[in-house]
């Protein structure tokens, strides 16, 4: 079965946009072994836009571009196949690609043929320059036939930005992930638009075909093809990933890995983070409370309060996750300090239950005991707080 967990990878756009070539892609291939992706799960290499000619050839077949791919696409498959990592590209649903290339709009049996044979293991499929005439579900449905016929197990990465509501038909036309939103910028604005964007839809995201809410940005650092606005800092970025990771949903990196610094490395290979994203159950997250952030306001006039209020930032999410574990974060969206609250109550656990939560760290590990009754947590603007737990008899 493809995708029965949130599949895992690195993306070609958000850095290298049409910047890419045969000995890129290599390189990354090299990277991800060697500094221990691979092995972190991470098993999808997908080349973006921009690979072939702007034209088909005589026989209407797509041609990578000679000079950024000489020895063309079967042979790049074979060298990424031979790390024990899988080859993705990439196609769109309307008569070009967005940057203008070819793309397989009436051609998706022919083009699915030609991605079988060069042994592409993955087809992210985009939505630019869709007819208006066009059926939107019908096209994404034939090119999951086109994929089927070939025989060969590739992977349907649904690229269309989140119009017609994809999670409720892309799981039936037969989509492994699909993007559910616009493109992300390396911003906290955008990552954080796009959380609060999909929570409600996360509930039709499981196995076998997830909600994808984008390539991250992590470790990016304004570097790349989408450094709009101010780029993160470490805490910004972690919090992208862990959203991401609590979401249970794909997770394709899109840093340059051959720069990344060693803390983001360290994020995006961390094994308590990828146990949540990774959980065999994929469930979604339960919203146990989401708030406004209140923060003193030194600039209020006379007569009015001397706070303020910032609406849709305080969240309190909580997780099943399988054996027996749970996960529960605290998340501030706002930039100002808060208190996040959660009374034990509204994840099911009433004083009456005798039932705590035993909690620790999933960022630094360590326990926090047990926690009964309630659990408030301080949290600094922008980062969140993120335990793993466990039921426990409380003694009290
Ligand atoms: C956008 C898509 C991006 C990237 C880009 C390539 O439509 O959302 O993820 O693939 O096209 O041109």
């Amino acid at each position: 079965m493809l995708a029965k967990l949130p599949p895992l990878g690195w993306n070609s756009w958000n850095t290298f946009g049409e910047k890419i070539s045969d000995s890129l892609i290599r390189e990354m291939a090299d990277i991800i072994v060697e500094h221990g992706y691979r092995d972190a799960g991470y098993e999808y290499l997908v080349i973006d836009d921009c690979w072939s000619l702007r034209d088909r050839d005589e026989n209407g077949l797509l041609v990578p571009d000679p000079e950024k791919f000489p020895y063309g696409m079967k042979a790049l498959a074979d060298y990424v196949h031979a790390k024990g990592l899988k080859f993705g590209m990439y196609s769109c649903a309307g008569v070009m690609t967005c940057a203008g290339y070819p793309s397989s709009y009436d051609h998706e049996f022919t083009d699915a043929q030609t991605f079988a044979s060069w042994g592409v293991d993955f087809l992210k499929y985009d939505f630019c320059n869709f007819p208006e005439t066009g059926d939107c579900r019908t096209r994404y449905q034939t090119m999951s036939m086109a994929l089927k016929s070939t025989g060969r197990d590739i992977l349907f990465s649904a690229c269309n930005w989140g119009q017609k509501e994809p999670w409720k038909w892309m799981r039936s036309v037969g989509a492994h992930m699909y993007r559910s939103t616009g493109d992300i910028m390396d911003n906290y604005r955008s990552f954080t638009d796009i959380f609060r964007s999909q929570l409600d839809n996360l509930c039709m995201s499981a196995a076998g075909s997830f909600n994808d809410m984008d390539m991250l940005t992590v470790g990016m650092g304004g570097k790349g093809n989408v450094g709009v606005g101010k780029t993160c800092t470490y805490e910004e970025y972690r919090m992208q990933f862990a959203l991401w990771c609590l979401c249970s949903v794909p997770l394709m990196l899109g840093a340059d890995l051959r720069s990344v610094a060693p803390e983001y490395e360290a994020l995006m290979k961390h094994p308590g983070l990828l146990r949540i994203d990774q959980d065999a159950e994929c469930r979604s997250p339960y919203v146990i409370r989401k708030g406004s952030v209140f923060t003193s306001n030194p600039d209020a006039k006379e007569g009015e309060m001397p706070w303020r209020q910032i609406p849709d930032s305080s969240y309190t999410i909580f997780r099943h996750l399988s054996d027996g574990e749970f996960a529960l974060a605290f998340i501030n969206l706002s930039e100002a300090e808060s208190t996040i609250h959660c009374e034990l109550v509204d994840l099911g656990l009433p004083v009456s239950s005798g039932f705590a939560l035993d909690v620790r760290d999933a960022f630094t590990g360590e326990s926090l005991g047990a926690k009964r009754d309630y659990f408030n947590q301080h949290v600094p603007g922008h980062d969140m707080r993120l335990y793993l737990c466990r039921l426990v008899r409380s003694h009290a």
